[in-house]
């Protein structure tokens, strides 16, 4: 066996480090260092006019914005979301003292089930957060359907969605759609995220969530936190932006290089994207199934004892850790199809500048040849 660099699920991107001196110069000078300064601005309105999907709230991370966006929409009681997330999801919830209730994913997908979403529904249910999983876009129309009947909210957890594009843009859903710009994630600020929200109202609560309550020098309005970017992050922000179509680019290269190489391996199924979906190609799991030459954990152990870190992304269920598992009123459901998905996934490395050596040294280990 040749010895071999560790490759991991992802690599960070970064921008060249001689654009960012001048920045970084800007910002020694000047002193402003957070509390929305220049770069914080001017990223603020670049990724609104990326998104062209309405104003956008930078925070310091997707979890903060995630609890924000719940703030701000004064959601309390039970709020319907998806076991096959990562916890930031389910904790963001639980942080704003609601209830997480999980319901199953599609039969065929990653995504929340709708019918599953309008079984749950109680008098105590106020809201619908669903995930865009590896970057697949939920089904909007019939979760709006679903919250419009029953008056809920919908907030969409979009960490793993930003640069995806589709007709009728996915970004315009729900009433807050919240972004994280961690280091692994194709477009980052090493730690930040975002709310984007339709209502003037919403985001001028989100505005003052963000900076603690704060008003003016006299006026505290509410009990907000500290979810400010700050300028070196934001000054990343800025540069990583305008490299993202490119490494958008390189990362169909990867994707396709690994659609070519595991086509027909006998029990594996790959992500495809639903027609109409322009995607960012972010992630890259496969499904183990009764057919694949071995079960999910071997395969996971083979890659890592030649270097490969795959991920069992996501395993275990939201459902089924310490915070949620003993609490009956957050399982009242079976999650079949979630329990399925969760037992054979794996993410393989998704990385733009990941070898096309690489991919195929990964590719052979899957196929065991
Ligand atoms: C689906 C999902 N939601 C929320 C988050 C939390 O974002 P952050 O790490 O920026 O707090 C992440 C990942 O980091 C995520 O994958």
């Amino acid at each position: 066996m040749k010895a071999r660099k560790p490759i991991y699920v992802a690599r960070p991107t970064l921008p060249p480090l001689e654009a960012l001196l001048p920045h970084l110069e800007t910002i020694w000078d000047s002193r402003i260092l957070t509390n929305m300064g220049e770069f914080h601005q001017q990223l603020e309105q670049q990724i609104e006019a990326y998104l062209d999907a309405g104003p956008v709230t930078l925070t310091s991370s997707g979890t903060v914005a995630l609890v924000m966006a719940l703030k701000a929409l004064e959601i309390t009681g039970e709020v319907i979301t998806t076991p096959f997330s990562f916890a930031a999801t389910a904790h963001a919830i639980d942080w704003v003292g609601c209830t997480p209730v999980f319901v199953d994913i599609e039969a065929n997908g990653f995504n929340l089930n709708p019918a599953c979403i309008e079984r749950a529904i109680t008098d105590k249910t106020r809201a619908i957060l669903a995930v865009h999983c590896f970057g697949v876009p939920c089904n909007t129309v019939e979760i709006q359907r679903i919250a419009d009947k029953h008056g809920l909210k919908v907030i969409y957890d979009a960490a793993h969605a930003f640069g995806v594009r589709s007709s009728p843009n996915v970004i315009r859903h729900g009433d807050c759609t919240v972004f994280s710009f961690h280091a692994t994630k194709l477009f980052s600020t090493i730690e930040g995220g975002a709310v984007v929200c339709h209502s003037a109202a919403t985001n001028d609560c989100l505005a003052l969530l963000r900076n603690f309550g704060i008003v003016d020098e006299s006026t505290i309005a509410c009990a907000g936190t500290n979810a400010k970017l700050n300028e070196i992050c934001a000054a990343i922000g800025v540069l990583q932006l305008a490299a993202l179509d490119q490494n958008m680019a390189r990362m169909k290269a990867v994707h396709m290089a690994y659609q070519t190489h595991l086509k027909g391996v006998p029990g594996l199924t790959t992500l495809t994207y639903p027609e109409g979906v322009e995607p960012n190609y972010s992630y890259f799991p496969i499904l183990l199934g009764p057919d694949f030459r071995c079960a999910r954990d071997t395969l996971h152990h083979e890659l890592k004892r030649q270097n490969i870190h795959s991920r069992r992304y996501f395993s275990p269920l939201l459902s089924e850790a310490s915070p949620y598992c003993d609490r009956p009123a957050c399982t009242p459901f079976g999650m079949p199809n979630a329990r399925r998905v969760a037992d054979n996934v794996i993410c393989l490395p998704m990385y733009p500048d990941l070898s096309m050596e690489d991919i195929v040294d990964i590719c052979s280990i899957i196929k065991d040849n």
